[in-house]
């Protein structure tokens, strides 16, 4: 089978108050195809689809302009909490959520798979980091400030975005997450995320839901970023993956999520199959790439 790596930077329409600059985009992309490249790289031996996934996720969660490891966002409190999930075709999953000054959330799920367990959480996850030999590292960037700065004007004001009517409502961007295809058939994804603008110390989004921001089987593989509360219940990734083992191109069943995904949140999907693979979401707000062997 032909390998491939796909990545993405997370799904998310600028707006009139954040716009996007210009050429911002395209730049994201090219980091994302980088990061698919370096996936590739590691696209080697036994373990070569979950190899390929970590190694696409470092180099996103170590670009600041990315919503997960360096450059997170903070919690409401100014905390910052991570969140990193992995699953292979073979049936593993390992996830860490609310894990603490940490730098590459992906590696200590990776190092939760050699546990009993499936998921670490708050101070238990961040000592375990330790444990294994992360030190403590500052994630907060001059940027992450500024966006918790505005985010609690905008909670104080009350001039919230559309979909952060629930705090009226909640922000999200910028997850990072890749999938990847063997040679030999395995496939892995992993995803990586700071959470939301506005949210509470403790919240867990959809990353390191099984089914909900990620999911693998000997069909394919998916990764999903944008509203997380919403991405828990429907199953995102789950219902992706469904629709690709139903013999539905990654395509075509993204494409039918994203439609469904209720406005005005937004959500985005990567996902590879035995013979394709897709990408996409909501109005194609999505820095994204796909590097074949
Ligand atoms: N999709 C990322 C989050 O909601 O935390």
């Amino acid at each position: 089978m032909k390998p491939i790596v796909l990545t993405h930077g997370g799904a998310g329409r600028p707006t009139p108050d954040a716009p996007e600059p210009e050429g911002l985009r395209a730049e994201l992309v090219k980091v994302c195809e980088q990061a698919c490249r370096s996936g590739l790289d590691a696209l080697k031996g036994s373990e070569a689809a979950l190899g390929a996934v970590i190694a696409a996720a470092i180099v996103l969660e170590d670009d600041a302009r990315f919503n997960a490891g360096t450059g997170a966002n903070l919690r409401l409190d100014g905390s910052l909490e991570l969140d990193a999930s992995l699953a292979t075709s073979d049936g593993r999953f390992a996830a860490v959520a609310c894990l603490r000054a940490t730098k590459n959330p992906v590696l200590v799920a990776r190092a939760v798979m050699d546990t009993p367990h499936v998921m670490l959480c708050g101070e238990g996850a961040t000592r375990f980091a330790r444990q294994k030999g992360f030190p403590e590292a500052s994630m907060v960037t001059d940027k992450a400030l500024k966006r918790w700065q505005k985010a609690r004007e905008r909670l104080t004001s009350g001039n919230l975005r559309p979909y952060e009517q629930a705090w009226k409502n909640m922000q999200f961007h910028g997850t990072i997450g890749a999938v990847s295809r063997a040679a030999d058939g395995t496939f892995a994804v992993s995803c990586s995320t700071g959470g939301t603008s506005m949210m509470l110390p403790g919240r867990i989004g959809d990353t390191p839901i099984y089914g909900a921001g990620v999911f693998a089987g000997e069909h394919g593989a998916v990764c999903a970023t944008g509203h997380g509360e919403l991405c828990i219940k429907r199953m995102g990734a789950w219902r992706v993956y469904q629709r690709i083992a139903a013999g539905e191109h990654p395509q075509k069943a993204i494409e039918a999520e994203v439609k469904d995904f209720p406005a005005p949140f937004e959500v985005g999907f990567i996902a590879v199959s035995k013979e394709a693979h897709g990408m996409g979401a909501t109005e194609g707000y999505m820095p994204c790439a796909a590097v074949e062997a």
